[in-house]
């Protein structure tokens, strides 16, 4: 028996990375699954995968950025299933810019798809499990919303801290219903974002690096952090909610 035997899943931004990861470990404790994601090969491997382990698996190409998208792919996704249990918000895009470099369209784009898809995917996925009063929603935040270290960037640091609050406040307003609204902040993970548009040097550099800045002295890995997604969204995490639970190896900046 899985933990999640009979659940339907959205994972958002879950064709590769960590949301590939956070859906495979779901669909391996008996969750049927809908992949979210805005590149067509990633979500189409993903559902193959998902299909492989014997599970029903949905995949959707929706910007959760996007209200219409993200409406029509909640719309879809209850259609095929019946209905949503869990949505974790996982799609997010970096930042790296500095203040004076940052362009106006690139802080919006950010908090659009970082923070604003979160509200949208949660507003869309809500009057579903209000209705059945069964719940369980993660959102993805990061370490980078908690503490100091990060020089540039500050759309990212304020999208993942504006996630934080979110949470404790979506909380409060679906607890009634019997929703649970949680926050994870991973740090130190490597996954293809970590990567995006850092040259050969910079990648060598942060793998030699990272470990130092935690306590673990080392980096972490996507199973990691899907296994304390698992835990959240499982009926083991009943009487846990509006936390933030960070998953970096006990980062020095936030201690
Ligand atoms: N890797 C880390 O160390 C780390 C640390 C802290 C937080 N996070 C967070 O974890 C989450 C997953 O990141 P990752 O490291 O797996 O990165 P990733 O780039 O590998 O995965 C992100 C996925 O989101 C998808 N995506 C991007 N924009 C989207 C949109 N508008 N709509 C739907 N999907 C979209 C991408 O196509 C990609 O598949 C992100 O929210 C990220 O901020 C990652």
């Amino acid at each position: 028996m899985g933990k999640l035997d009979g659940k339907v899943a959205l994972i958002t931004g879950s064709g590769r990375g960590l949301g590939k990861e956070i859906a495979l470990t779901m669909a391996r404790e008996g969750a049927e699954i809908i992949i979210d994601d805005i590149i067509p090969g990633d979500i189409e491997k993903t559902t193959k995968e998902i299909e492989g382990l014997g599970r029903r698996a949905m995949g959707i190409a929706a910007d959760v950025s996007r209200k219409g998208e993200v409406q029509d792919m909640v719309a879809r996704g209850i259609a095929k299933f019946g209905k949503i249990d869990i949505l974790v918000n996982n799609a997010g895009i970096p930042g790296r810019a500095s203040l004076l470099e940052m362009s106006e369209e690139i802080w919006d784009r950010v908090l659009d798809i970082d923070l604003k898809g979160a509200f949208l995917c949660t507003q869309a996925v809500a009057p579903g499990m209000i209705q059945r009063r069964y719940g369980k929603i993660v959102n993805v935040s990061s370490v980078e919303g908690m503490g100091g270290s990060i020089k540039s960037s500050a759309n990212y640091t304020a999208a993942k801290a504006g996630m934080i609050q979110m949470t404790k406040t979506h909380a409060r307003e679906l607890g009634g219903y019997g929703i649970n609204v949680n926050c994870i902040a991973p740090g130190g993970i490597i996954t293809p974002m970590t990567y995006l548009n850092r040259s050969e040097a910079e990648i060598q550099q942060h793998i030699a690096t990272r470990p130092k800045l935690n306590c673990l002295e080392r980096i972490g890995k996507i199973s990691e952090v899907a296994n304390l997604v698992l835990f959240l969204v499982s009926d083991d995490a009943s009487y846990i909610t509006a936390q933030n639970i960070a998953c970096d190896g006990g980062r020095f900046d936030r201690m």
